[in-house]
């Protein structure tokens, strides 16, 4: 090579080297910006950054150092490569064996993931509608089972209670959540407020004064529920809680994408809520698996941290941190706002199928995400009409709509709830609820009003022609 073309050379490596160095130092700064302030970002990141970002991470568990050895039972190996890269070669999952929330001393990449994810959840919330939230966990275990682990925590400080006071919400892992943690469940009834279903707060009063509020773990009241229930008046309730000095545990299954649901929450923790859990699928589009457990004092977040036996899957933990940088908040509140609009739009789209088909959509304003449409043209048919409605709109892949038929019982441990499905023992009416949570689409609301439709004119021929009345009818 002659003189000239070196130093040619010499200066294009220099002039690369320099923009390689730009390009590390501009990623650098962004890393280091996230790490310090532990909030979830505006702008969304790029998949590329998000993937050099957990790799290097992951450089920091000690199954990734060069020449380690681990003699131990538990050592993050991989069998399987692909098992590896769908974990970003993170095995360590989080926590210790006394605290979920604890760092883990060989897997420094796994834990700052945990602690990481923690905090951008905390920030995002506070921004949305809890300003005076304190503290949230990620927990690799779906609604039920971490509302399990906020009775047991509650209970270990109130040894002599057992009485978890339950306004009735035709769910069962939220009912099944008490029974599991060897409490036992009151159950109050809910009253319709013409604007739909909500836990008797006088009765709420009533059961804990009956009962002796130091014999009470906690009140579990409902947010988010399927309609006609509506959100349970949780400030009332949780003024009630105060009064007489008893815990309040929320149900928040799926209200985390309704800033409203959140505002409630917030203005009830000015009274008492000492725990709510929300999860991380039906919120944040992630798979199924873990769930938040948030509180407006850190002590009792840690506590129940310490009540969970064991390490836990940093999944939950790793799919929430890539989703949130990966939308950022513009991109999740872009999320909310199209999901809002998407409500109305169901609705609306019920409305004109009930002025064509008869039935009404009910008044439940206050339940922001689901609506119930009641099969009112068709009176009080044997249910089995009614759930071959639901059976119909299956066969058409409608997933998600529920069909309550009336005089559908359910019994769950030795608790037997009538009209199951629609919160009270007195219905005597079918109706079919539909959400339009997260992610739903306008083709999805289409399609299924477009099957809907095809269904409803269908039976209604039926009925018109008494085929199946003479089936159906009710005894
Ligand atoms: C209101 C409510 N609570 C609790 C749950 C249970 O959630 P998970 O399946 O995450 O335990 C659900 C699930 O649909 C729900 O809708």
């Amino acid at each position: 090579m002659d003189a000239t073309t070196l130093k040619a050379t010499k200066c294009f490596v220099r002039q690369y080297s320099d923009q390689a160095f730009q390009c590390f130092e501009s990623r650098r700064k962004k890393i280091m910006k996230l790490l310090e302030s532990k909030n979830c970002p505006d702008e969304a990141w790029k998949d590329e950054e998000i993937e050099v970002f957990l790799h290097e991470i992951a450089m920091m568990d000690s199954n990734n150092f060069l020449g380690s050895c681990g003699v131990g039972e538990r050592e993050s190996r991989f069998a399987s490569q692909i098992v590896a890269r769908r974990h970003y070669y993170m095995g360590h999952g989080i926590g210790r064996s006394g605290d979920i929330t604890e760092i883990q001393p060989k897997a420094a990449g796994s834990s700052l993931i945990g602690q990481l994810s923690n905090c951008m959840i905390l920030n995002l919330l506070k921004s949305i509608g809890l300003p005076s939230l304190k503290k949230c966990i990620i927990v690799p275990l779906a609604t039920g089972m971490s509302m399990l682990l906020c009775l047991r925590t509650l209970h270990s400080s109130r040894p002599g209670a057992k009485y978890v006071i339950w306004p009735r919400l035709d769910q069962k892992s939220c009912f099944k959540c008490i029974l599991a943690s060897g409490l036992v469940p009151r159950i109050i009834k809910n009253v319709d407020t013409g604007k739909g279903l909500i836990g008797c707060v006088e009765d709420i009063e009533k059961e804990i004064e009956c009962l002796g509020p130091d014999n009470v773990v906690c009140v579990l009241s409902t947010v988010s529920s399927f309609a006609p229930k509506v959100p349970d008046n949780v400030v009332d309730i949780a003024q009630i809680c105060k009064k007489y000095n008893v815990p309040h545990v929320v149900n928040n299954a799926y209200g985390i994408q309704c800033p409203t649901y959140l505002e409630l929450i917030e203005q009830a923790s000015k009274s008492r809520v000492d725990l709510f859990v929300s999860s991380t699928d039906k919120n944040f589009m992630v798979p199924v698996g873990g769930s938040l457990i948030c509180g407006f004092d850190s002590k009792i977040v840690d506590e129940v941290g310490k009540m969970y036996p064991g390490r836990g899957s940093a999944s939950p933990s790793i799919d929430l941190l890539i989703t949130l940088l990966n939308i950022g908040k513009k991109g999740y509140l872009e999320l909310l706002d199209k999901r809002k609009k998407m409500f109305i739009y169901l609705k609306n789209e019920l409305e004109k199928v009930s002025q064509e088909f008869g039935g009404e959509v009910l008044e439940t304003s206050e339940n922001q995400l689901s609506v119930a449409f009641v099969f009112s043209q068709f009176g009080s048919l044997h249910h089995k009409f009614f759930t071959e409605i639901g059976s119909m709109l299956f066969s058409k892949f409608v997933m998600g709509a529920r069909i309550v038929a009336p005089g559908d019982s359910k019994t769950v441990g030795d608790y037997t709830f009538i009209n199951w499905g629609s919160h009270m023992d007195e219905s005597s009416i079918g109706y079919l609820t539909a959400s339009a949570t997260i992610g739903v689409k306008k083709e999805d609301i289409d399609i299924f009003i477009k099957h809907f439709r095809t269904i409803l004119l269908k039976v209604s021929k039926h009925i018109n022609q008494k085929i199946i009345c003479e089936v159906y009818k009710t005894k």
